[in-house]
């Protein structure tokens, strides 16, 4: 009987209870396989005693949870592990240790689900012999080598109903409403909930702004009767000449993107007639029930890495192209990563014709 062991790593992301369920029902149903749970990420690879036979049972009922029965980390980098040695924070580097466990475990595979770094830290311990199976998830949708991330459905969803709220606040007290979106360096959540919560400027990482070109915008709209304006920005988004800010230094380096949105709220405020508010939507981007969508990819992706630990194609991660369910190597996607918006694509040239700005011009 083959012996697969699956762990969630990084920040968690709506769906992730979808592709362990899909694993453990391809994994016992198709090949009669049994599969193990790590928990909190790599963690549970180096500390192996916190191990969970999953089993029907285990995964009853969890499709539609959000977060995950395995718990995560961000700090379980096998290969730089903060650890107390002799009564001083240390890093070590552990990974010949997560090696010889997976040996221990008699594991014939490791499932890891996880964004850019997991996936990075994947493909490192898979060029030294294990045998891993990558599963993209991020809500941030920009893991390379696949269309799509479950999770960026979810929070795209969220976004988009926070700025459908923000409509109605805004309108009635004729004010500009910013809605700061997570998304790190990429621009997908701000883009997406933007076109879907009829933004009336959307600011990217990849494409830096020009406050001025924002207030324009927003006069023109009140001439022609529209006193309200919807601002949906991305955490990343820094103006022309400047940087992205951070809320602070902690987390990955170079540390937790935030706090633009007040900062442009307070330039409005300070700066033109335009009165302003900014809401940070945080983690509940995170969180919750994933949509049928997330559901629908979760399930998929779990049973095309099941299929691909059975047939031994370690080091490979399961991908979307269009609706087909394939496959790519950890090392091509992680050197596609990350997976930006083209800021002279066809989708930013759509909406730049819809009339919403991204304050570059
Ligand atoms: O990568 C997912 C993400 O939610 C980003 O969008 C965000 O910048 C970051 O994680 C927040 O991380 P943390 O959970 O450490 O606050």
């Amino acid at each position: 009987m083959k012996r697969i062991g699956i762990l969630t790593g990084g920040g968690d992301a709506p769906g992730l209870n979808a592709v362990i369920r899909a694993v453990v029902h391809t994994a016992m149903n198709e090949f009669d396989a049994e599969v193990i749970g790590l928990r909190n990420g790599f963690d549970g690879l180096l500390e192996p005693e916190h191990l969970i036979n999953l089993s029907h049972t285990e995964v009853r009922g969890i499709l539609s949870h959000g977060g995950t029965i395995l718990g995560a980390a961000n700090r379980g980098n096998p290969f730089s592990r903060k650890e107390i040695v002799n009564g001083k924070e240390t890093i070590v580097d552990m990974s010949d240790k997560a090696l010889q466990n997976i040996e221990k475990l008699k594991l014939d595979s490791l499932i890891v689900i996880g964004g850019d770094g997991t996936l990075t830290i994947s493909k490192a311990l898979y060029d030294r012999g294990a045998p891993i199976v990558g599963v993209p998830k991020t809500i941030d949708n920009d893991m390379g080598g696949t269309d799509i991330t479950f999770g960026f459905d979810t929070a795209m969803h969220t976004a988009t109903e926070a700025l459908d709220k923000l409509h109605t606040t805004a309108e009635s007290h004729s004010r500009a409403m910013i809605l700061e979106l997570m998304g790190r360096n990429a621009g997908w959540i701000a883009l997406g909930a933007g076109i879907a919560g009829g933004a009336d400027a959307i600011l990217i990482p990849e494409i830096a702004y020009d406050l001025d070109h924002v207030i324009q915008k927003f006069e023109e709209r009140a001439l022609n009767g529209s006193h309200f304006n919807i601002v949906s920005l991305a955490e990343g988004a820094y103006p022309i000449g400047g940087t992205p800010q951070y809320q602070s230094k902690e987390g990955t380096y170079p540390g937790r993107l935030g706090g633009i949105g007040n900062t442009i709220a307070n330039d409005l405020n300070v700066n033109s007639n335009i009165n302003s508010r900014c809401t940070i939507l945080g983690h509940l981007q995170r969180g919750g029930t994933p949509t049928p969508y997330d559901r629908w990819l979760a399930s998929l992706y779990g049973a095309g890495a099941t299929h691909l630990a059975m047939a031994g194609a370690y080091g490979y991660m399961v991908n979307i192209t269009g609706r087909d369910i394939g496959s790519i190597s950890l090392a091509d996607a992680v050197s596609q990563t990350p997976k930006l918006v083209n800021p002279n694509g066809d989708l930013v040239k759509a909406v730049r014709g819809m009339g919403i700005t991204f304050g570059d011009e």
